[in-house]
Protein backbone atom coordinates (compact mmCIF):
# COMPACT_ATOMS: atom_id res chain seq x y z
CA UNK A 1 0.00 0.00 0.00
CA UNK A 2 1.72 3.16 -1.08
CA UNK A 3 1.25 6.61 1.25
CA UNK A 4 -0.87 7.89 -1.41
CA UNK A 5 -3.28 4.70 -1.22
CA UNK A 6 -2.99 5.01 2.61
CA UNK A 7 -4.03 8.57 2.81
CA UNK A 8 -7.06 7.71 0.69
CA UNK A 9 -8.41 5.59 2.79
CA UNK A 10 -7.62 7.61 6.26
CA UNK A 11 -9.78 10.64 4.41
CA UNK A 12 -12.56 8.57 3.64
CA UNK A 13 -12.68 6.89 6.63
CA UNK A 14 -12.59 10.03 8.79
CA UNK A 15 -14.83 11.76 6.57
CA UNK A 16 -17.21 9.79 6.75
CA UNK A 17 -17.35 7.49 10.20
CA UNK A 18 -14.95 9.87 12.07
CA UNK A 19 -12.59 7.00 12.69
CA UNK A 20 -8.87 7.80 12.54
CA UNK A 21 -6.86 5.49 11.08
CA UNK A 22 -3.77 7.97 10.00
CA UNK A 23 -1.19 5.90 12.52
CA UNK A 24 -3.01 2.00 11.56
CA UNK A 25 -0.98 1.42 8.33
CA UNK A 26 -0.70 -1.72 8.97
CA UNK A 27 -3.67 -2.74 10.36
CA UNK A 28 -5.68 -1.38 7.49
CA UNK A 29 -3.57 -3.39 4.93
CA UNK A 30 -3.65 -6.31 6.76
CA UNK A 31 -7.13 -6.24 6.93
CA UNK A 32 -8.24 -5.20 3.50
CA UNK A 33 -5.62 -7.44 1.83
CA UNK A 34 -7.77 -10.11 2.34
CA UNK A 35 -10.85 -8.75 1.05
CA UNK A 36 -8.92 -7.27 -2.15
CA UNK A 37 -7.55 -10.49 -3.43
CA UNK A 38 -11.06 -12.13 -3.01
CA UNK A 39 -13.14 -9.98 -4.88
CA UNK A 40 -10.58 -9.30 -8.06
CA UNK A 41 -9.51 -5.71 -6.99
CA UNK A 42 -6.54 -4.85 -8.54
CA UNK A 43 -5.12 -1.97 -6.77
CA UNK A 44 -6.48 -0.13 -3.44
CA UNK A 45 -7.24 2.85 -5.95
CA UNK A 46 -9.81 0.26 -7.85
CA UNK A 47 -11.10 -1.05 -4.82
CA UNK A 48 -12.12 2.75 -2.96
CA UNK A 49 -13.08 3.82 -6.99
CA UNK A 50 -15.72 1.39 -6.20
CA UNK A 51 -16.24 1.91 -2.56
CA UNK A 52 -16.35 5.89 -4.11
CA UNK A 53 -19.33 4.99 -6.87
CA UNK A 54 -21.29 2.53 -5.58
CA UNK A 55 -24.56 4.13 -5.28
CA UNK A 56 -26.19 1.41 -3.16
CA UNK A 57 -23.55 2.01 -0.41
CA UNK A 58 -23.00 -1.90 -0.40
CA UNK A 59 -19.07 -1.03 -0.74
CA UNK A 60 -18.65 1.52 1.66
CA UNK A 61 -20.42 -0.99 3.93
CA UNK A 62 -18.04 -3.61 3.16
CA UNK A 63 -15.35 -1.13 4.38
CA UNK A 64 -16.64 -0.23 7.95
CA UNK A 65 -17.57 -3.95 8.35
CA UNK A 66 -14.24 -5.07 7.36
CA UNK A 67 -12.11 -2.14 9.13
CA UNK A 68 -13.71 -1.34 12.47
CA UNK A 69 -12.85 -2.94 15.52
CA UNK A 70 -15.64 -4.43 17.23
CA UNK A 71 -14.25 -6.46 20.22
CA UNK A 72 -16.80 -6.19 23.05
CA UNK A 73 -17.97 -8.54 25.92
CA UNK A 74 -20.92 -8.77 28.66
CA UNK A 75 -20.51 -7.25 31.73
CA UNK A 76 -17.43 -5.01 30.31
CA UNK A 77 -16.21 -2.47 32.63
CA UNK A 78 -18.10 -3.85 35.78
CA UNK A 79 -18.14 -0.65 37.78
CA UNK A 80 -20.11 0.77 35.16
CA UNK A 81 -23.37 -1.37 35.70
CA UNK A 82 -22.62 -1.33 39.64
CA UNK A 83 -22.94 2.51 39.63
CA UNK A 84 -25.77 2.33 37.47
CA UNK A 85 -27.57 -0.03 39.76
CA UNK A 86 -26.49 0.91 42.66
CA UNK A 87 -26.87 4.97 41.79
CA UNK A 88 -28.86 5.59 38.03
CA UNK A 89 -31.61 3.15 38.51
CA UNK A 90 -33.35 4.02 41.60
CA UNK A 91 -33.11 7.67 40.69
CA UNK A 92 -34.34 7.11 37.90
CA UNK A 93 -37.44 4.86 38.96
CA UNK A 94 -38.11 8.40 41.24
CA UNK A 95 -37.66 11.05 38.73
CA UNK A 96 -39.85 9.27 35.84
CA UNK A 97 -42.06 7.61 38.31
CA UNK A 98 -45.42 9.39 36.53
CA UNK A 99 -43.99 8.05 32.95
CA UNK A 100 -42.87 4.85 33.98
CA UNK A 101 -40.34 4.77 31.03
CA UNK A 102 -36.38 4.84 31.12
CA UNK A 103 -34.83 5.91 27.94
CA UNK A 104 -31.33 4.81 27.33
CA UNK A 105 -29.50 4.61 24.33
CA UNK A 106 -26.50 2.14 23.63
CA UNK A 107 -24.59 3.89 20.73
CA UNK A 108 -21.74 1.54 19.67
CA UNK A 109 -23.41 -1.74 20.58
CA UNK A 110 -20.86 -3.80 18.10
CA UNK A 111 -22.58 -7.60 18.61
CA UNK A 112 -25.00 -6.57 21.30
CA UNK A 113 -22.89 -7.71 24.35
CA UNK A 114 -23.43 -4.57 26.26
CA UNK A 115 -27.00 -3.57 25.37
CA UNK A 116 -28.12 -6.82 26.66
CA UNK A 117 -26.25 -6.52 29.62
CA UNK A 118 -27.83 -3.16 30.03
CA UNK A 119 -31.31 -5.47 29.85
CA UNK A 120 -30.63 -8.06 32.19
CA UNK A 121 -29.62 -5.11 34.85
CA UNK A 122 -32.99 -3.37 34.19
CA UNK A 123 -35.02 -6.47 34.83
CA UNK A 124 -33.68 -7.42 37.72
CA UNK A 125 -33.90 -4.20 39.33
CA UNK A 126 -37.25 -3.31 38.44
CA UNK A 127 -37.75 -7.01 39.15
CA UNK A 128 -41.98 -7.63 39.49
CA UNK A 129 -42.36 -4.28 38.18
CA UNK A 130 -40.06 -4.62 34.86
CA UNK A 131 -43.45 -4.89 32.68
CA UNK A 132 -44.95 -1.93 34.04
CA UNK A 133 -41.97 0.14 32.73
CA UNK A 134 -40.64 1.01 29.32
CA UNK A 135 -37.31 0.22 29.69
CA UNK A 136 -36.27 -0.34 25.57
CA UNK A 137 -32.97 0.25 24.92
CA UNK A 138 -31.73 1.73 21.71
CA UNK A 139 -28.77 0.21 20.74
CA UNK A 140 -26.77 1.27 17.66
CA UNK A 141 -23.52 0.92 15.41
CA UNK A 142 -22.46 1.38 12.26
CA UNK A 143 -21.24 -2.18 11.14
CA UNK A 144 -24.32 -4.48 10.17
CA UNK A 145 -22.47 -7.32 10.21
CA UNK A 146 -21.99 -6.88 13.97
CA UNK A 147 -25.64 -5.80 14.46
CA UNK A 148 -26.85 -8.97 12.39
CA UNK A 149 -25.30 -10.79 15.17
CA UNK A 150 -26.83 -8.58 17.86
CA UNK A 151 -30.57 -9.49 16.78
CA UNK A 152 -29.90 -12.97 16.60
CA UNK A 153 -28.14 -12.59 20.32
CA UNK A 154 -26.54 -15.66 20.29
CA UNK A 155 -23.36 -16.62 22.44
CA UNK A 156 -20.77 -19.05 23.08
CA UNK A 157 -20.78 -20.40 26.14
CA UNK A 158 -17.42 -19.28 27.19
CA UNK A 159 -19.15 -15.53 25.78
CA UNK A 160 -21.65 -15.82 28.41
CA UNK A 161 -19.23 -17.11 31.39
CA UNK A 162 -19.02 -13.59 32.99
CA UNK A 163 -22.84 -13.64 34.07
CA UNK A 164 -23.64 -14.17 36.89
CA UNK A 165 -25.14 -18.09 36.98
CA UNK A 166 -28.50 -16.66 37.52
CA UNK A 167 -28.42 -14.69 34.83
CA UNK A 168 -27.77 -17.57 32.75
CA UNK A 169 -30.48 -19.85 33.57
CA UNK A 170 -32.97 -16.62 33.56
CA UNK A 171 -31.92 -14.97 30.32
CA UNK A 172 -30.15 -17.89 27.84
CA UNK A 173 -31.76 -20.65 26.14
CA UNK A 174 -29.41 -23.24 25.11
CA UNK A 175 -29.42 -24.07 22.11
CA UNK A 176 -26.48 -26.82 22.13
CA UNK A 177 -23.43 -27.64 23.71
CA UNK A 178 -21.60 -24.55 23.00
CA UNK A 179 -24.18 -21.96 22.18
CA UNK A 180 -26.74 -19.86 23.75
CA UNK A 181 -29.25 -17.48 22.87
CA UNK A 182 -30.39 -14.39 25.05
CA UNK A 183 -34.10 -15.49 25.47
CA UNK A 184 -36.92 -13.23 23.26
CA UNK A 185 -38.22 -11.14 26.37
CA UNK A 186 -34.41 -9.69 26.77
CA UNK A 187 -34.17 -9.69 22.74
CA UNK A 188 -37.50 -7.35 22.80
CA UNK A 189 -36.27 -5.02 25.32
CA UNK A 190 -33.30 -4.20 23.07
CA UNK A 191 -34.01 -2.27 19.34
CA UNK A 192 -31.11 -2.14 17.09
CA UNK A 193 -30.35 -0.17 14.46
CA UNK A 194 -27.62 1.11 12.07
CA UNK A 195 -26.81 4.80 12.51
CA UNK A 196 -23.46 6.50 12.12
CA UNK A 197 -22.45 8.80 14.80
CA UNK A 198 -21.01 11.78 12.64
CA UNK A 199 -24.94 11.84 11.76
CA UNK A 200 -27.85 14.43 12.82
CA UNK A 201 -28.58 12.44 16.08
CA UNK A 202 -32.53 11.49 15.45
CA UNK A 203 -34.43 12.07 18.82
CA UNK A 204 -38.06 13.34 19.22
CA UNK A 205 -37.22 12.59 23.44
CA UNK A 206 -34.61 13.23 25.76
CA UNK A 207 -32.01 10.52 27.25
CA UNK A 208 -31.88 9.33 30.14
CA UNK A 209 -28.83 7.31 30.42
CA UNK A 210 -26.63 6.94 27.13
CA UNK A 211 -23.56 4.34 26.41
CA UNK A 212 -20.70 5.77 24.65
CA UNK A 213 -17.94 3.43 25.35
CA UNK A 214 -15.09 2.48 23.41
CA UNK A 215 -15.79 3.96 20.41
CA UNK A 216 -14.67 7.72 20.93
CA UNK A 217 -10.81 6.19 21.27
CA UNK A 218 -11.07 5.96 17.43
CA UNK A 219 -11.97 9.62 16.83
CA UNK A 220 -9.91 12.55 17.06
CA UNK A 221 -10.17 15.82 19.71
CA UNK A 222 -12.28 17.54 17.48
CA UNK A 223 -14.63 14.66 16.25
CA UNK A 224 -15.00 13.36 19.54
CA UNK A 225 -15.93 16.88 21.13
CA UNK A 226 -18.66 17.59 18.66
CA UNK A 227 -19.99 14.56 19.03
CA UNK A 228 -20.35 14.88 23.09
CA UNK A 229 -21.50 18.35 22.66
CA UNK A 230 -24.37 17.12 20.26
CA UNK A 231 -25.25 14.33 22.95
CA UNK A 232 -25.28 16.78 25.31
CA UNK A 233 -28.28 18.52 23.77
CA UNK A 234 -30.19 15.25 23.69
CA UNK A 235 -30.33 14.20 27.59
CA UNK A 236 -32.42 15.22 30.35
CA UNK A 237 -30.89 17.52 32.97
CA UNK A 238 -29.87 14.88 35.73
CA UNK A 239 -29.34 12.23 32.41
CA UNK A 240 -26.11 10.06 32.57
CA UNK A 241 -23.05 9.76 29.95
CA UNK A 242 -20.54 6.89 30.41
CA UNK A 243 -17.70 6.53 28.49
CA UNK A 244 -14.89 4.00 28.31
CA UNK A 245 -12.44 3.40 30.82
CA UNK A 246 -9.80 4.72 29.07
CA UNK A 247 -11.39 7.36 27.16
CA UNK A 248 -11.30 10.92 28.49
CA UNK A 249 -13.38 14.07 26.89
CA UNK A 250 -12.28 17.92 27.00
CA UNK A 251 -14.19 19.37 30.15
CA UNK A 252 -12.85 22.22 29.38
CA UNK A 253 -15.20 22.23 26.12
CA UNK A 254 -18.18 20.14 27.11
CA UNK A 255 -21.15 21.42 29.92
CA UNK A 256 -21.17 17.55 31.32
CA UNK A 257 -20.18 17.34 35.08
CA UNK A 258 -18.00 14.76 36.13
CA UNK A 259 -19.57 12.17 38.30
CA UNK A 260 -16.61 10.00 38.67
CA UNK A 261 -14.17 8.22 36.44
CA UNK A 262 -15.70 7.91 32.69
CA UNK A 263 -19.19 9.10 34.03
CA UNK A 264 -20.51 12.59 33.98
CA UNK A 265 -24.21 13.99 34.37
CA UNK A 266 -26.02 16.88 32.55
CA UNK A 267 -26.73 19.48 34.40
CA UNK A 268 -25.77 18.49 38.26
CA UNK A 269 -22.79 19.04 40.30
CA UNK A 270 -23.65 16.18 42.27
CA UNK A 271 -24.74 13.08 42.07
CA UNK A 272 -25.58 9.84 44.11
CA UNK A 273 -22.14 8.10 46.02
CA UNK A 274 -18.87 9.17 44.74
CA UNK A 275 -20.00 12.33 43.53
CA UNK A 276 -17.46 15.00 42.98
C1 LIG B 1 -14.75 -1.51 20.40
S1 LIG B 1 -16.43 -1.51 19.97
C2 LIG B 1 -17.16 -1.02 21.50
C3 LIG B 1 -18.36 -1.86 21.85
C4 LIG B 1 -19.01 -1.54 23.20
N1 LIG B 1 -19.46 -0.19 23.28
C5 LIG B 1 -18.07 -1.82 24.34
O1 LIG B 1 -17.59 -0.91 25.00
O2 LIG B 1 -17.78 -3.00 24.59
C6 LIG B 1 -16.55 -0.02 18.99
C7 LIG B 1 -17.76 -0.01 18.09
O3 LIG B 1 -17.93 1.33 17.56
C8 LIG B 1 -18.47 1.22 16.26
N2 LIG B 1 -18.25 2.48 15.53
C9 LIG B 1 -17.09 2.99 15.07
N3 LIG B 1 -17.30 4.15 14.42
C10 LIG B 1 -18.64 4.39 14.49
C11 LIG B 1 -19.48 5.44 14.01
N4 LIG B 1 -19.01 6.47 13.32
N5 LIG B 1 -20.80 5.36 14.26
C12 LIG B 1 -21.31 4.32 14.97
N6 LIG B 1 -20.57 3.29 15.44
C13 LIG B 1 -19.24 3.34 15.21
C14 LIG B 1 -17.73 0.02 15.68
O4 LIG B 1 -18.43 -0.55 14.60
C15 LIG B 1 -17.62 -0.91 16.89
O5 LIG B 1 -18.62 -1.90 16.89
Amino acid sequence: MTDKEFERIVRYTQSHYGIDLSRKKVIVSGRLDNYLAMHGYPSYDAYMNSVESDKTGAEAQNLVNILTTNHTYFMRETDHFDFLQKVVLPELREKNSRTHDMRIWCAACSSGEEPYTLAMILKDFLGLDYPNWDTTILATDISRRVLENAIKGVYLKEQIESLPQRWQHANFTKLDEGSYQVKKEIRDNVIFRQFNLMSPLPFKKKLDVVFLRNVMIYFNEETKRDLINRIYEFMEPGGYLFIGATENIDRSATDFCYVRPSVFMKGRQTAGNGAM
